[in-house]
């Protein structure tokens, strides 16, 4: 049996549709997330922010923050500052409660595709698992660009689209059927965890991903796949 699909009629449909879901979702989110990932996004997100290459005392933007695992997995860099910021403002209330002692996390709601921040503010920008549910993917891209300072780098951890293998099989049948069946028992929300294996098969993939980033204008774009490649890390730079 084929799930439900979720389907959008326009942008703000869908852009309504992702901010009320993860409002929804916020109490069991980490919790599936290291549930369905078997606890290696924690790896991921280590990864992640050691591509960000952070100065000393950086300050540091975590858009589409989510409940902040990546911004509170970069406090151990000692940067200045740590801005966490994403349009749910029930995530972004579960990172501020996770967050708890770490006062240098700034939990800010906003919208990752007109950021209330000037130009160059940043010495780097991370995103984890947003990009597929942001509604105008180069106009992410060129926001977090023009938000980080010359040569600052721009982190993308994202689930990737698999080409046809055994292995794109295997996970179709995880995340088509295990997942939502998941969601539907952990986090009461199976239409949630139906909308994320259809958000990951209709995503660009890597390679395109890549290209979509450096028409964004950044330099030295590169990308690793991770997890039998069902996960990318791509990072590129701001130009000088
Ligand atoms: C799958 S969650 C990822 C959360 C977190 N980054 C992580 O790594 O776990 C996607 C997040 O993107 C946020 N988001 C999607 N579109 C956004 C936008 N245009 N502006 C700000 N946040 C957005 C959602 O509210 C959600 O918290």
């Amino acid at each position: 049996m084929k799930p439900d699909l979720v389907q959008f009629r326009s942008a703000e449909e869908k852009a309504l549709f992702v901010r009320h879901m993860f409002d929804r979702i916020s109490p069991r989110y980490d919790l599936m997330n290291r549930i369905m990932t078997l606890g290696q996004d924690i790896r991921w997100r280590k990864l992640a922010i050691e591509r960000a290459q952070l100065p000393p005392n950086a300050r540091l933007l975590d858009i589409a923050c989510g409940t902040g695992d990546l911004a509170i997995e970069a406090v151990r860099c000692r940067p200045s500052l740590i801005v966490a910021a994403d349009f749910s403002l029930n995530m972004i209330q579960q990172g501020r409660e996770k967050a708890g002692r770490h006062r240098i996390i700034q939990f800010v709601a906003a919208d990752g595709l007109q950021m209330p921040f000037r130009d160059n503010t940043f010495d780097a920008v991370v995103t984890g698992f947003s990009m597929r549910n942001v509604v105008d993917v180069d106009a992410f891209i060129r926001e977090m660009a023009r938000v980080v300072r010359p040569s600052g780098r721009v982190v993308i951890l994202e689930i990737t689209p698999l080409k046809s293998s055994i292995m794109k099989r295997i996970f179709q049948f995880y995340f088509q059927r295990i997942v939502p069946w998941l969601g539907g028992m952990i986090a009461g929300d199976r239409e949630a965890y139906t909308y994320l294996p259809q958000s990951v098969e209709v995503f660009i993939p890597a390679e395109e991903l890549k290209k979509r980033m450096e028409a964004s204008g950044l330099n030295n774009v590169r990308y690793q796949k991770l997890n039998f490649g069902t996960v990318a890390l791509h990072w590129g730079e701001v130009p000088t």
